[in-house]
């Protein structure tokens, strides 16, 4: 043992500071959760008896956004209702509820969000008697993937067969699809009683106007990428890093072909929603219907509709908590707004990867801006068509294991965004290796590792 009282004084020092950054990170989280029980607790009083329970499992923030209009329609009807995250749903709290709704999305291939893998294995995972809980449920999904609704059943099933009594048949939402969504409003009308339809039609399309558009990567073997800006014309929205934006499809043939989701690359203070978007090509060539019209068929001045969502699995921490953001390809944009969002306090290290260095290192002048003020403390990038590179993002992170585990261990979270195929899956892979899969996952569960992938 050392006698040396300096670096004695160092070690003591270096303690305090680490625990005051882990003090600041539950502060943190603490606070955004009393916010949301204070928005809820507001809507429990609302009717006689108990509140309904209304919890949510989501990825992208839709089943949120749909929990919150369920309350708010359940306490116009003079019902109660108190909301929670899947994150803070345990078996207690089920079993003194007598009326639930759950309102649940499914991700990957079947998978639960994120937010409800602590309830998967600590609850789900368990035998359980509900039978004094009758609930509803409505299944977000998209009927493209195998498993539609896999979430959904998987949550029906065990609901069931721990003896809870549905109040109605589970409700599946195709792609947001309206009609199912009118669906599960005339459900909440037996509820209340009430008569007539409840007005909570997810809100209108915003008008936007595209005022820039770049193409990011002239001559790269991979897609074309393009960095496009849109000005609003109404009112002055408000959003965070982490928060997507829907963009409306124009009628075709009389058709509403619908809406697609693009992670947003800045900040209300850059006065425009900034997207990077890649032009898919299906494989006869033809281009992908949102991305061809956006990166192509759009002329600078065009207007748009365009609505904002809020996306709370992909908020960032305090800014004291130092940020390990990894991801591939248009993964960038969601990572960039992080990174326009951070001062040096907390710092962060990027893991990139993509096509060449030569065409591919997208918003570089941008990131050798922040790794100079200090905003980035460490940028590792891999190019897989480079001569003497070869490899993938989820390469880097196994290579940087050591220094991973160091970053955790001072309390940083794990920011993963871009294509769920191949990346985040090996990503995920690399991160249970180097820092073990019980610490893996109970990142995941504590949310100090999220992931806007796709
Ligand atoms: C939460 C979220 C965030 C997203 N953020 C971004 C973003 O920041 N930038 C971005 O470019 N896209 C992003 N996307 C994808 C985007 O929403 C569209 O899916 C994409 O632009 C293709 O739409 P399209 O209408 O052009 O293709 P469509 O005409 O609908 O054709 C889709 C076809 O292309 C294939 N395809 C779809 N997406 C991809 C893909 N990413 N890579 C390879 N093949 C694909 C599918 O297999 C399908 O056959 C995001 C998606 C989600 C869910
Ligand atoms: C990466 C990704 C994977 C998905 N996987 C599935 C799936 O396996 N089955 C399904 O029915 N829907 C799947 N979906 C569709 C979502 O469930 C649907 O978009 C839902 O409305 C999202 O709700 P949320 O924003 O609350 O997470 C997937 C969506 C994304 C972006």
């Amino acid at each position: 043992m050392t006698a040396d009282p300096q670096r004695w004084l160092w070690a003591v020092g270096a303690l305090a500071l680490w625990l005051a950054l882990i003090a600041v990170i539950v502060w943190h989280e603490r606070k955004a959760r009393a916010a949301a029980r204070a928005r809820s607790d507001a809507l429990a009083g609302a009717g006689e008896g108990q509140p309904v329970l209304i919890a949510f499992a989501s990825q992208t923030g839709f089943a949120e956004e749909l929990a919150w209009m369920t309350a708010r329609s359940l306490g116009d009807g003079g019902v109660g209702a108190r909301v929670l995250s899947f994150a803070d749903l345990d078996v207690q709290t089920l079993k003194a509820t007598d009326r639930a709704l759950l309102i649940v999305s499914t991700t990957g291939e079947g998978d639960p969000p994120d937010s409800a893998a602590r309830f998967v294995r600590k609850v789900m995972g368990e035998a359980t008697d509900l039978s004094g809980l009758r609930f509803g449920l409505l299944a977000l999904g998209d009927r493209s993937y195998d498993r539609f609704c896999g979430f959904g059943h998987a949550v029906d099933g065990w609901l069931r067969r721990a003896g809870a009594e549905p109040l109605f048949d589970m409700v599946e939402v195709n792609n947001g699809e309206a009609g199912a969504i009118r669906h599960w409003q005339h459900q909440l009308n037996q509820i209340t009683g009430s008569i007539t339809a409840p007005d909570w039609t997810p809100p209108a399309y915003d008008p936007w106007r595209l005022v820039e558009r770049t193409l990011v990567n002239p001559g790269s073997p991979g897609g074309e990428a393009w960095h496009l800006a849109f000005e609003t014309m109404g009112a002055s929205p408000d959003w965070s890093a982490g928060d997507i934006a829907e963009v409306g499809l124009p009628e075709r043939d009389g058709v509403t072909p619908g809406s697609r989701e693009y992670s947003i690359a800045s900040l209300p203070s850059d006065g425009r929603v900034e997207f990077l978007i890649r032009l898919i090509r299906h494989p006869d060539g033809a281009p992908g219907l949102a991305s061809g019209w956006l990166t192509q068929d759009l002329a600078l001045g065009d207007q748009i509709g365009m609505r904002l969502r809020t996306n709370r699995s992909f908020h960032g921490p305090a800014d004291e908590t130092p940020m390990i953001l990894i991801g591939n390809g248009t993964g960038i944009a969601g990572l960039r707004a992080h990174l326009k969002a951070r001062t040096a306090a907390g710092g962060a290290w990027l893991l990139f990867g993509e096509r060449t260095q030569a065409h591919d290192a997208f918003f570089d002048a941008e990131l050798q801006a922040w790794l100079a003020s200090g905003v980035l403390r460490r940028i590792d990038r891999s190019f897989s068509r480079d001569a003497g590179d070869g490899q993938y993002v989820q390469n880097l992170v196994a290579a940087a294991a050591d220094e991973l585990r160091a970053w955790v261990a001072r309390g940083a979270a794990i920011y993963v965004c871009g294509s769920l195929e191949g990346m985040s899956q090996g990503v995920h892979a690399a991160l249970e290796s180097a820092l073990g899969a019980d610490v893996a996952l109970t990142l995941l569960e504590e949310g100090r590792y999220r992931r806007d992938v796709y």
